[in-house]
């Protein structure tokens, strides 16, 4: 439970009010749809490739809402969602390290919550897929298919809650010791020295050495992109939680801190990348980071836990004062979120449907709702 003062309590409650507002509104008119954006104010429908590795957001932003609110319209849009989502679980070849993303948070919350045997096997056969990803010799999680055998991204320290969820379903430490593994390999290879970090980089699958460090969705292969800082952000203090590695805290600060350095001056509103010329902002990255922020906020000491708890506060108000639609001829909520470093000026700030769920993720705990979700 976060100590709230009374003016942060009453806006958190109105944002709350907003997002059920919203949210039970799109619950329904959006309910065979598993949207990414919005089209002149509609969600749009990624169920049509359904491999999408963003198509777990919807099913996740809706069992928040059901959780917070007991709502059964968002149990149902939830749960049909995850129905629709089978038609991926057969496309393994389609289907990347992303699977966390997609499963943890639809089939996996429902089994945790009604321990259907359904939502238990797909959750089963997700993290089965993300854990023989895994390259023995070189002690990764590869990301990709085809011939990008050696490829890893930061983004995959979220997938990790999957497998450690897993192992702790079945009683058999296989996929927890698999996260742990490409957790402490991806320190090595991903984080640098001043809290930044990599997005992609290039192993040799027999050694697990670098062979190159790649430009991804940011500015460069030198560059810090902000929504891979706040994978890691989230990502690291997340392992930390699931394993009790001092290690994977202090990364977590590590990255958090060159975060909040990073956006105390723009109005706690980050930048798309914060190694760039670019002075666009990306919303997603901001919610990301918030969910991470509060909760390193819990896992430090008491002296350490205001700037975490701070920052994700102003960060969130910020987020919502400048890029949050509430009203009801937009399906979205937040705006202005940024796929990748521009390479198409139409694609420049748009609402993305990890955003809204990261927004409203924040708001939740801040409501005092204690399920961890990932
Ligand atoms: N690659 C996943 C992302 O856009 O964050």
């Amino acid at each position: 439970m976060y100590n709230l003062n009374d003016e942060t309590k009453k806006w958190v409650d109105e944002i709350w009010e907003k997002l059920d507002t919203k949210l039970s509104r799109t619950a329904v008119s959006s309910y065979d749809k598993i949207p990414y954006t919005t089209i002149d104010g509609v969600h749009d429908n990624a169920a049509e490739i359904i491999y999408r590795w963003t198509n777990g957001f919807w099913p996740g932003l809706m069992w928040l809402m059901y959780v917070g609110t007991k709502n059964e319209v968002y149990k149902k849009t939830a749960e049909h969602a995850e129905e629709m989502l089978d038609a991926a679980l057969a496309m393994p070849d389609k289907l990347s390290h992303d699977v966390g993303f997609m499963w943890h948070i639809s089939s996996g919350i429902n089994h945790r919550l009604f321990g259907g045997e359904k939502s238990k096997a797909r959750t089963t056969l997700a993290a089965t897929h993300l854990a023989s990803r895994f390259n023995i010799r070189g002690n990764y999680i590869r990301v990709w298919n085809g011939d990008r055998v050696g490829q890893v991204i930061i983004d995959c320290m979220m997938n990790l809650p999957l497998l450690y969820r897993e192992s702790e379903l079945i009683g058999d430490k296989r996929f927890y010791y698999i996260a742990e593994a490409h957790a402490d390999k991806t320190i090595q290879t991903h984080i640098r020295p001043d809290g930044s970090v990599r997005h992609i980089v290039d192993l040799d699958p027999a050694t697990g050495e670098i062979k190159e460090v790649l430009g991804g969705q940011g500015y460069s292969a030198d560059s810090a992109w902000s929504r891979g800082q706040a994978w890691a952000v989230y990502g690291y203090v997340l392992s930390y939680i699931h394993t009790g590695k001092q290690e994977y805290l202090d990364v977590a600060k590590r990255v958090a801190n060159y975060f909040i350095a990073n956006v105390c001056d723009t109005g706690y509103i980050p930048r798309v990348d914060f190694k760039s010329p670019c002075t666009e902002p990306d919303t997603t990255a901001g919610a990301a980071a918030a969910c991470g922020l509060l909760e390193i906020s819990k896992c430090v000491p008491d002296d350490e836990k205001p700037m975490y708890f701070n920052a994700a506060i102003r960060m969130l108000k910020a987020l919502e004062e400048k890029y949050c639609d509430w009203s009801d001829t937009e399906d979205s909520i937040l705006q202005y979120g940024v796929e990748r470093y521009f390479p198409d000026e139409r694609r420049k700030g748009l609402p993305i449907i990890y955003g809204d769920y990261y927004f409203a993720e924040a708001i939740y705990k801040l409501k005092g709702f204690d399920m961890l979700f990932w």
